[in-house]
């Protein structure tokens, strides 16, 4: 089955043509124009969006050596995200798919970060724990089965990726500034200086990342951080706050992992690519678990994990004429209402 898959929830204009879960082209554009805002855009992400999507779809049928009356199936991001950002890629999918007479199949975003470790044949089993960490959601999920999850955790505020952008704004790195702290802890001390984490009382599995901004941005004004500035300071702030974010993130995925007796971990997102956090991660292999992590085109937004779910969902459907071009009422909403997908 060839899947033709189109992302745009965010900054990223992705497309990716997909032999059932193999990727035969995953093309992806980042959005620079943002940069020099230190965030998204909304309206700025959607124009970018309607400029690029196609020549974006067009470069992934000639990278896979596909043509459009090779597709079979269509999938697109339809929640949530940038409400603008969604509905161009959307709306664009939706009407090539009518015009193709092929399905339509709608993802969520967040579903398709938790299955992007399974792409090109590497195999899901279940059940496991599943870590989803990226610049808007933090969610800790228990994962039976394709389809059938719960989610047992999440940030009661800023996502972990929002920590690390807003840090590294901070800091004067540029955006996103994930990797920027991941790359300058390298060579930093990460026992430096201790930023103290929320402790979450409500739900032991919940994640609380606003605080440790707030305390990265006294400490700077506490050392006179301005005056001070020098590349090795940068890096060894960089990576403390490296170590606590990472250090949470790991501590409510074990304590998860062995109150429920699995030993399965997969880790998605954009910040699956940080590399302490995949050393702390992997160490658990000594102990007998098994862990996936992304390859690093797959971490961040990518179309070739919306083409993997979609096709999930294809084959996993009972009544494959709700997704035929005659029933494309699927509405995008900008939601954060985790427990519906
Ligand atoms: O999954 P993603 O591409 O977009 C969302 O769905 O939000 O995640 C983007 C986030 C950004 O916050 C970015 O700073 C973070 O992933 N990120 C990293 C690293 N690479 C990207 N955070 C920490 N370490 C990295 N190496
Ligand atoms: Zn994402």
């Amino acid at each position: 089955m060839i899947i033709l898959a189109v992302e745009t929830s965010c900054d990223e204009t992705s497309a990716s043509v997909l032999e059932n879960d193999k990727v035969l082209s995953n093309i992806i554009s980042s959005q620079i124009s943002h940069n020099l805002f230190g965030g998204v855009v909304p309206d700025l992400a959607s124009r970018e969006h309607l400029s690029n999507i196609s020549s974006i779809v067009n470069k992934s049928l000639i990278e896979s050596s596909k043509q459009l009356k090779d597709i079979y199936v269509i999938a697109a991001t339809c929640e949530p995200g940038l409400i603008g950002s969604l509905l161009i890629g959307m709306n664009y999918s939706k009407a090539l798919a009518f015009s193709l007479s092929v399905p339509f199949i709608p993802v969520n975003h967040i579903q398709a970060h938790l299955y992007s470790n399974f792409l090109n044949g590497q195999q899901a089993d279940f059940p496991f724990i599943g870590l989803i960490v990226s610049g808007g959601h933090t969610l800790l999920i228990l994962v039976e089965n394709f389809f059938r999850h719960r989610i047992i955790g999440y940030t009661l505020d800023d996502a972990a990726g929002e920590a690390f952008d807003k840090t590294a704004k901070l800091l004067g790195l540029g955006y996103p500034g994930g990797h920027h702290i991941d790359r300058l802890s390298k060579t930093g001390n990460s026992k430096f200086h201790k930023f103290p984490l929320t402790i979450v009382k409500d739900n032991k599995y919940n994640f609380s990342f606003s605080g440790i901004k707030t305390s990265v941005l006294y400490y700077l004004r506490k050392i006179n951080f301005e005056n001070k500035k020098s590349d090795a300071l940068v890096s060894d702030i960089a990576a403390s706050f490296q170590e606590a974010v990472t250090e949470s993130l790991f501590y409510n995925t074990l304590k998860a992992a062995e109150e429920y007796g699995v030993k399965i971990i997969s880790v998605s997102g954009g910040v699956s690519a940080n590399s302490r956090l995949k050393e702390k991660f992997e160490k658990l292999k000594a102990s007998g678990y098994k862990i996936y992590f992304p390859k690093p085109e797959y971490a961040s937004d990518n179309a070739a994990m919306i083409g993997l779910t979609g096709y999930l969902k294809y084959i996993h459907s009972k009544d494959k004429n709700e997704f035929s071009s005659d029933s494309f009422n699927h509405l995008a909403k900008p939601r954060l209402d985790y427990e519906n997908f």
